[in-house]
């Protein structure tokens, strides 16, 4: 069983709509011991732990959701401790991972860290991608969303490709288990 969430209703209908196999939910990672499901045996998480208000309290959550043994898989963007983002990225960019936080975090939350891939190189090529394609594809754009939004967009999205190409933020793959409990899963 495939079971996926966002606190996003629009994506959430959107999703389940063309993945109909997948059992989607609108829910708050935060709220995910509500939903009452069996255990999972590997939890993803995918460009969204930036976004979460309580990083680690989602940490707690979804180890209270999975067996012993299960796997976590976050892929998301990394920043350096005590770092310096750039004030163009707002409040957009949310709460990139701090690793030595993360770490700790991980440790109380009972999850063991098995591995951490810097992928971030691969991050800039995306998003190179991505400035071209905004490029290639200017004149549709501009007809259906307007030069505001083209600007922003072009400008926004080349500040986080700065950004990764000059080591401010940066993207990771973290590989972790769930590990064993004093008291049983739940
Ligand atoms: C960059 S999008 C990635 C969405 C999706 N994982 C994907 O790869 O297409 C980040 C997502 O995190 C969701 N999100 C933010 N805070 C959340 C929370 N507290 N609980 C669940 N989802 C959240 C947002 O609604 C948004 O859809």
């Amino acid at each position: 069983m495939v079971v996926a969430i966002d606190i996003d209703g629009d994506s959430i209908d959107h999703a389940q709509r063309t993945y109909p196999q997948v059992q989607f939910y609108a829910c708050n990672v935060v709220d995910l011991g509500q939903l009452s499901l069996p255990s999972f045996d590997l939890a993803c998480l995918f460009s969204s732990f930036y976004e979460f208000p309580d990083q680690q309290a989602a940490l707690r959550v979804i180890r209270g959701v999975c067996r012993s043994g299960a796997h976590l898989s976050i892929f998301d963007y990394t920043q350096p401790e005590g770092g310096y983002l750039s004030a163009a990225l707002s409040t957009e960019i949310g709460n990139p991972i701090v690793m030595e936080t993360l770490i700790d975090w991980m440790k109380t939350e009972e999850w063991e860290v098995i591995s951490v891939a810097d992928v971030t190189d691969r991050f800039v090529r995306w998003y190179d991608a991505l400035l071209y394609g905004f490029e290639k594809n200017q004149q549709a754009i501009l007809t259906k969303f307007g030069r505001d939004w083209y600007n922003y967009v072009v400008s926004w999205y080349g500040e986080l490709r700065n950004a990764l190409a000059t080591g401010h933020l940066g993207g990771s793959v973290i590989h972790a288990t769930a590990a064993a409990r004093q008291i049983p899963d739940g």
